[in-house]
């Protein structure tokens, strides 16, 4: 991410099993067998880094430079997204980065037979920031998508960055709207109902800097519930204050994703990059006292896990006294395809 003065079936490494596998009944497709299977619900870090991944194309800071000259040390990261499925095979996108096509790939799940295959039931946003909607008018080959967004979020999309009618050119875009604090079913494109259900509530945030209207609900966290197994996850992906209230809400949900975008509120400004302090590009800093990374840890039930890595966080590099601090506070820094089950 920058700031500027105006303001595979492959790759899955480390999975985690948050819950006791719940026996559910499934109705296994082609033969139209009704069988007893373990069940539980994916969920798959597509993308960690913040607007711009890591490393940043045009970046030289001492992050990036780890992480072109020892990768080992600092992995590549593509922008945030998170998926998550019932049957490891339709997926819900949490946020659609510019990566997505890439992110896909990397999906785990037989391969299709179809000629054309959309693994992509529908699509959740947090907010219209660019690297969490670009996707979507880059998945405008499928033809048909469902796009949940609050009203705030679907206007900045309809007519500032133009994404919704942009990609309406190409394929059928079915907007269903959320309404802060209540919760709605995620349905797979058939109409029919999955055992998901999001609930976005209201975070501390402005709105995307090329956005003309500062309307209520224009970035939200979500909690993801499966009603199967009861699991639930908390996306949070930008959050200004861990106040009280959501530390409260966060806490009652087994997975935590949490803005791991900066390690201190001056990060940019000491860099040389630019000019305005974390919080006031809406991210509160991991580090210091006021801090997000000492209200995590005060978390209990949560597995508690940062995405939305600025590439100039320190705790990127594996081994740095930022990383270990993390990690003593008993939260995970994601990384790419990091899998959760719940
Ligand atoms: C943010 O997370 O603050 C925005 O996505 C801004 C950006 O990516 O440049
Ligand atoms: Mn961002
Ligand atoms: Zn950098």
């Amino acid at each position: 991410m920058d700031q500027t003065r105006s303001r595979s079936r492959s790759g899955h490494d480390g999975s985690h099993c948050l819950r006791r596998d719940a026996l559910t009944r499934a109705e296994t497709k082609g033969s139209r067998k009704r069988a007893l299977r373990l069940f539980n619900v994916h969920v798959v870090l597509l993308g960690t880094a913040a607007g711009g991944g890591f490393p940043q194309w045009n970046c030289w800071c001492p992050t990036c430079r780890v992480g072109r000259t020892a990768p080992h040390r600092a992995p590549k990261r593509s922008q945030s997204s998170t998926a998550v499925s019932v049957d490891g095979e339709r997926w819900f996108l949490l946020n659609a980065s510019p990566d997505v096509h890439h992110q896909l790939d990397c999906l785990p799940g037989p391969i299709p037979s179809g000629i054309r295959h959309v693994s992509v039931e529908g699509i959740v946003v947090t907010d219209a920031e660019l690297d969490h909607t670009l996707g979507i008018v880059l998945l405008r080959e499928a033809r048909r998508l469902q796009l949940y967004a609050t009203l705030a979020v679907r206007r900045i999309l309809e007519r500032d960055s133009r994404i919704i009618p942009v990609t309406q050119a190409f394929a059928r875009v079915e907007v269903t709207d959320m309404v802060l604090d209540e919760p709605i079913p995620l349905r797979y494109r058939d109409g029919s109902e999955s055992t998901l259900s999001i609930l976005p509530f209201n975070v501390p945030a402005g709105p995307p800097r090329f956005a003309l209207e500062n309307t209520i609900g224009h970035t939200v966290g979500l909690i993801l519930r499966d009603e199967a197994t009861g699991g639930s996850c908390a996306y949070v992906p930008g959050c200004r204050d861990l106040d009280q209230s959501l530390l409260e809400r966060l806490g009652g949900t087994d997975l935590l994703l949490f803005d791991g975008t900066f390690w201190t509120d001056d990060e940019l400004i000491s860099l040389g990059i630019g000019d305005r302090r974390a919080r006031e590009m809406d991210h509160q800093p991991i580090s210091g006292p006021d801090g997000s990374l000492p209200r995590l840890a005060g978390l209990s039930r949560p597995t508690k896990v940062y995405t939305h890595i600025n590439n100039t966080n320190p705790m990127l590099v594996e081994g740095s006294l930022e990383r270990e601090q993390v990690e003593r506070a008993g939260v995970v820094v994601g990384h790419d395809g990091m899998s959760f089950s719940l």
